[in-house]
């Protein structure tokens, strides 16, 4: 049989879009989809009810459709996770674990698995945040992924597990909708401005983050995955930087499209979580190892992101 790839955490927000460019790439049929939800878009493919945390079930589906290629995606993200530490530590743990076993006894060949800036905290530098420093991060979903990180390079190095791993900045997109991320609002921010014209942000108008178009991370995605196995020299997780802006600065910009747009701000819990995270990321070893480059700024995104969900939310009304 063909060997095949699975998408793990596929209704996701980088799930949607993931599958959408794997499937072009290697074919409907050899792209399966899965999550413990349904798609938020209608996919062309094969789609599996899995829960990751149940490693029959997962086995069950790695050999129905020879799985040699594993994406890893459900998470539990910033915000969320604050609100049920034990419940995101147990899913952002035992998934990778679930996976990594599976390499570890040859059954898949390789896999994906995201970081993020969370791995970084308050005493981390926030300018041009480096590849290698400081590293304290103050969120259970930070303190998951920075421990996420060691086991993969430990499976690497123990166990010849191929196992490639990016630290997404936040990231935005028109396709679909976050999941509980503190970097939540540069999404929520684009329909509130079509749909009200204005919109409450939960973060300070000051709160510079690193943040990414979503066809730039799934380039990144795919990049990884096809780099040469010698050109892969960091086996934890890659820093990978796009562009790095506050709300007001986001605000000023979509301001340019539509000029009676209006922020205000009613700061929450998230605010502290982004204190803890770098302001800007140093890519440069992604960049030498396997020539990442981001192709998006910030008035690229913004006329996308305006000009596509313009576009749908009209049509869903006119429907
Ligand atoms: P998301 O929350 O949008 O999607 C995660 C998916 O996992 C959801 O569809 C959910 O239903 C599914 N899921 C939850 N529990 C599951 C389970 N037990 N079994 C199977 N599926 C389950 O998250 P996302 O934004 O698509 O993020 C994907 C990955 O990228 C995560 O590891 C996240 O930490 C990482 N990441 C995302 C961002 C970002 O800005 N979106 C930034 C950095 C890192
Ligand atoms: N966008 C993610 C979050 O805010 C960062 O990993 O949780």
């Amino acid at each position: 049989m063909e060997e095949r790839i699975l998408v793990i955490g596929s209704s996701g927000q980088i799930g949607t879009e993931l599958v959408e460019e794997l499937r072009k790439l290697y074919g409907n049929k050899n792209v399966i989809s899965s999550d413990i939800r349904d798609p938020q878009i209608a996919q062309d493919g094969p789609f599996e009810r899995l829960d990751i945390l149940n490693k029959l079930q997962l086995l069950d589906i790695v050999e129905k459709y020879n799985i040699k290629e594993v994406y890893l995606l459900a998470a539990m993200l910033s915000a969320t996770a604050e609100k049920n530490p034990a419940l995101g530590w147990d899913l952002n743990m035992n998934s990778l674990f679930n996976v990594l076993n599976l390499a570890k006894d040859k059954i898949i060949n390789k896999i994906f698995w995201p970081s993020s800036i969370a791995v970084f905290g308050p005493t981390t530098p926030q300018q041009n945040t480096p590849q290698y420093t400081i590293m304290e991060p103050t969120t259970v979903y930070g303190i998951s992924k920075q421990t996420g990180e060691r086991w993969c390079e430990y499976y690497h190095k123990q166990f010849g597990v191929d196992v490639r791993s990016i630290r997404y900045p936040g990231l935005i997109g028109y396709k679909s909708k976050p999941g509980g991320g503190t970097t939540d609002y540069a999404v929520d921010i684009f329909h509130q401005a079509i749909e009200q014209r204005s919109y409450e942000c939960f973060l300070s108008e000051n709160t510079t983050l690193p943040m990414m178009y979503m066809s730039d991370a799934i380039k990144a995605t795919i990049s990884i995955m096809d780099a040469k196995d010698s050109d892969i020299k960091i086996r934890s997780s890659y820093n990978i930087a796009g562009m790095s802006f506050s709300p007001s600065e986001i605000a000023s910009e979509i301001k340019k499209s539509i000029p009676n747009f209006e922020i205000s701000y009613k700061i929450d819990y998230r605010q502290e979580i982004a204190e803890s995270w770098p302001q800007s990321i140093d890519d440069k070893n992604a960049s030498n190892d396997w020539k990442w480059s981001a192709d998006f700024n910030l008035s690229k995104l913004t006329d996308i992101m305006l000009e596509n969900l313009k576009e749908s939310i009209t049509s869903k009304k006119n429907h």
